[in-house]
């Protein structure tokens, strides 16, 4: 019983080696593994927040809350581009109720980029009821902006931003836990 509580754990230890993490978790690697409450795989949210681990932020933040920080800092900043490229294909040509749906997301991601920066900030701050709310909101937005556009193409950014919110919702609403 004993020898075989001790060859589990020496396989355990095999296979957390083998798994390749070389050196500690990061603290985005620590919140990434918990957010499996809100449909968020590990490598979903790791993909979304550290895209580029030797270049960006991410390898950097030290706790939850500069990951949590960093996610709705990402989310406001990729509101913002999306709110852009739906600008400017609502500028494109198209039908004129294709344009009229364009212009109705155009609304949706204005206000969604105003309300993200100010979320980012107050998460900054250490603040995140009302920023986790409107992160919540703001994942709405995407399939709002889909249904809209009754058939017209929406840009690409509909989609990254889709994936950004419903990560840095997971991650500010995990910590928020409590509030
Ligand atoms: C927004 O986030 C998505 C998901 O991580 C990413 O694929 C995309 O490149 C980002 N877009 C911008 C403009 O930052």
């Amino acid at each position: 019983m004993a020898a075989s509580t001790l060859i589990l754990s020496a396989l355990l230890f095999a296979a957390a080696i083998a798994s390749g993490a070389a050196g500690p978790n990061t603290a985005l690697d620590d919140v990434c593994a918990l957010l499996g409450g809100y449909y968020v795989t590990p490598e979903a949210c790791a993909s979304a927040l550290c895209h580029d681990p030797s270049s960006s932020p991410c390898a950097a933040a030290r706790d939850a809350h500069a990951v949590a920080e960093l996610a709705a800092r990402l989310a406001a900043a990729n509101a913002t581009a999306a709110r852009d490229s739906v600008r400017a294909a609502a500028a494109g040509e198209g039908a004129a109720a294709k344009k009229a749906g364009l212009l109705s997301c155009l609304q949706l991601y204005t206000g969604a980029a105003a309300a993200l920066e100010w979320a980012a900030g107050s998460v900054a701050a250490g603040r995140y009821p009302g920023a986790r709310e409107v992160l919540q909101a703001a994942q709405y937005v995407p399939s709002g902006c889909d249904g809209m556009a009754a058939g017209a193409a929406m840009p690409a950014e509909n989609g990254g931003f889709d994936t950004m919110v419903t990560v840095a919702h997971a991650v500010v609403a995990s910590l928020s836990k409590g509030y």
